[in-house]
């Protein structure tokens, strides 16, 4: 069962908007299908959309040619989802509710394994553990796992960009993430825009933690990189040309928001 903090914070509706700003995608949006598109297989092919949310990258999958499901554990996502599928007749979008610690009901042999938000919902390393063995166990050998985390760093910098690090609430919850990546919001009602509970990770932890769970050929990218100090609509090329130059550099992989693991599941086990 998913953290009730957590299905509080979905419960606000905020998900279905968060990646645009009037009606124009955001840097974290434009640059993670982006790199889904450079490292996903061509299409036709099998996805499973772990913590897909409303669909916000399984419904420009779904029309690039693949089938994607989503597993979600919040049923007004699952509705979405479903709803979306139905409006635009997008015959090769389904979902379920379902959690990323137990894919037992999910065909196994997907083509790709999407963890798009279960990795920092899951605050203790051993559930992240079981999410990542369950993506490797139902993707196909050969078959490519994609997983974000949120960098540790994430709300010290945007602390500095809304420029409320002195804000009384704010500054504790930013202690804390830095002080042991654990991100808690206790004002979830009156604060959303601190977000919920979640694991904030250090770059090399998010590598570490693919590692073990037997993922190989693992590479890790900036999504944002440091252009997300900017986001200026305005100025998206220049936004995009720095987040693109410095995406596998390590020495500023910590100053990006959100941060992707491509890995695969080993051709013959
Ligand atoms: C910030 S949203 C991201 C949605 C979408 N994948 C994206 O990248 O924009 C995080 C999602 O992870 C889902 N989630 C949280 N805990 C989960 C779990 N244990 N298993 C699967 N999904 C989970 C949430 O319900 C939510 O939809």
């Amino acid at each position: 069962m998913v953290d009730p903090d957590i299905a509080a914070h979905y419960a606000l509706g905020f998900e279905s908007s968060r990646l645009f700003i009037d009606g124009r995608p955001r840097l974290e949006y434009i640059r993670t299908l982006e790199l889904l598109d450079r490292h996903l297989p061509s299409p036709p092919g099998r996805i499973v959309d772990v913590g897909g949310g409303t669909g916000v990258y399984a419904v420009p999958l779904v029309e690039r040619g693949f089938e994607v499901h989503v597993i979600e554990p919040i049923e007004r996502h699952v509705h979405q989802v479903v709803e979306t599928a139905r409006q635009l007749n997008l015959r090769g979008l389904t979902a379920e509710p379902g959690d990323a610690r137990d894919l037992s009901g999910v065909t196994e042999g997907a083509d790709a394994v999407l963890l798009l938000g279960p990795l920092y919902h899951l605050t203790e390393s051993s559930d992240r553990a079981v999410a990542l063995t369950e993506a490797l166990r139902i993707v196909r050998p050969g078959g490519v796992v994609v997983a974000v985390g949120i960098s540790r760093f994430a709300y010290l910098i945007d602390g500095l960009k809304r420029t409320i690090l002195d804000d009384p609430v704010f500054r504790p919850i930013v202690q804390r993430d830095l002080d042991s990546g654990q991100h808690r919001n206790p004002h979830v009602q009156t604060r959303p825009e601190f977000f919920t509970t979640a694991y904030f990770h250090r770059p090399e932890e998010l590598r570490d933690e693919a590692f073990n769970a037997g993922l190989v050929d693992i590479s890790l990218f900036a999504v944002e990189g440091p252009s997300w100090i900017v986001e200026d609509p305005a100025d998206l090329d220049n936004q995009l040309f720095a987040a693109r130059a410095v995406e596998s550099e390590p020495a500023l992989m910590g100053a990006t928001s959100h941060l992707m693991m491509i890995g695969y599941r080993a051709a013959s086990d």
